[in-house]
């Protein structure tokens, strides 16, 4: 079964289709990297400005000179220690990646996933796929095969959709950028800054959840439906209540230790103190208010340590006013 099904895959792939991949941490939209038709169609199905570069999955670091040069020992050290992994490396590209991939810059971005049935289709195609996550720009990042076929069953724009279950990290890979002089962190994720900072030995540059942000660079991005509005906790029974005396539907995600008065117009989970559970979770709970048609979520940011940086950083794009150009 898993083996047809990846057979399929591949061949889907090389007719120059796209394939929805469960990878470790979201579902991913997959084109054969080599094939610019394939590529553009990327784009168009999931409304993604052009000049927004791709990831580019491969299924183990031996291929990593095809699309990368110079790769510094760094990479491979980080290679070596997190892939398959939630890590995405951004490198030098190599000279006949395209464009259409890059963005036009001069690096490329790469990762092998750490999910079983997409590490089979890397093998069975040989080859690299080119994947931005699995929803249309600017919605959250599918964690289940449904969730894709449900965002892009009006559209049809995807060919196959691999099911691999739940994806198992549940917010996307971090991505390090090696191609500047120093390492810089693009983007919190599934492997958290302390442990590349403590394999590297060395402080990433890049954002840091501390630093300031630009107003109006702000992402929205991961975002439902609903609106989302981050709270103290100390000021979140208030503000729930208020939304609720509005007659509004409210979602919320509240800290441990906060017991919230039952509401048929509330839905309200309790973030795990596990933060793998938490990012896990974090997509799924956002799909859940949207379906239950909630008009506010409501939610308390995390520490900001570990896999905290990751949600934090989700949960503020998704606050964010501004839609931007993100993925
Ligand atoms: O976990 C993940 O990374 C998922 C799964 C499917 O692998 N993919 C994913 O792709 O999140 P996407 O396209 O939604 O986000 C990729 C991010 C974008 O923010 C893009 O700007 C950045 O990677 N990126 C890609 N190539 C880059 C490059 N050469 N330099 C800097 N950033 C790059
Ligand atoms: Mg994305």
């Amino acid at each position: 079964m898993r083996d047809e099904a990846v057979a399929h895959a591949a061949r889907v792939l090389r007719n120059g289709g796209l394939v929805a991949v469960p990878t470790e941490t979201v579902y991913g939209l997959a084109a054969d990297a080599r094939n610019e038709a394939a590529i553009r169609r990327i784009f168009e199905v999931k409304g993604r400005p052009a000049r927004h570069p791709l990831i580019v999955h491969i299924a183990s670091a031996a291929s990593l000179e095809g699309w990368a040069r110079d790769v510094p020992p760094i990479a491979w050290d980080l290679a070596r220690r997190f892939w398959p992994g939630p890590l995405t490396l951004v490198l030098r590209r190599a000279a006949d990646v395209s464009p259409l991939i890059t963005g036009g810059q001069d690096t490329v971005a790469v990762r092998v996933p750490r999910h079983p049935v997409t590490l089979d289709l890397l093998e069975a195609f040989d080859g690299g796929i080119a994947a931005p996550s699995a929803n249309p720009f600017g919605a959250v990042s599918p964690t289940r095969a449904d969730d894709v076929r449900e965002m892009f069953a009006a559209s049809g724009g995807v060919d196959y959709v691999l099911d691999g279950g739940d994806c198992t990290v549940g917010v996307e890979s971090t991505i390090l950028d090696l191609s500047g002089p120093r390492p810089a962190l693009l983007r919190p994720g599934g492997i958290t800054r302390e442990a590349l900072e403590s394999l590297t030995g060395c402080e990433l540059g890049g954002e840091r959840p501390d630093a300031p942000r630009v107003p109006g660079q702000h992402p929205r991005h991961y975002s439902p439906r609903a609106k989302v509005t981050l709270s103290q906790p100390a000021d979140l029974a208030a503000s729930v209540e208020a939304a609720l005396a509005r007659g509004l539907t409210v979602g919320v995600i509240a800290p441990q230790g906060i017991v919230l008065k039952a509401d048929a117009r509330m839905l309200a989970v309790t973030a795990p103190s596990a933060l793998e559970e938490y990012a896990h979770r974090l997509y799924r709970w956002f799909r859940d208010f949207d379906n239950a048609r909630c008009d506010l979520i409501f939610a308390t940011l995390p520490d900001e340590r570990g896999l905290g940086s990751a949600i934090a950083d989700r949960l503020r794009r998704a606050a964010a006013e501004e839609v931007q150009p993100q993925s």
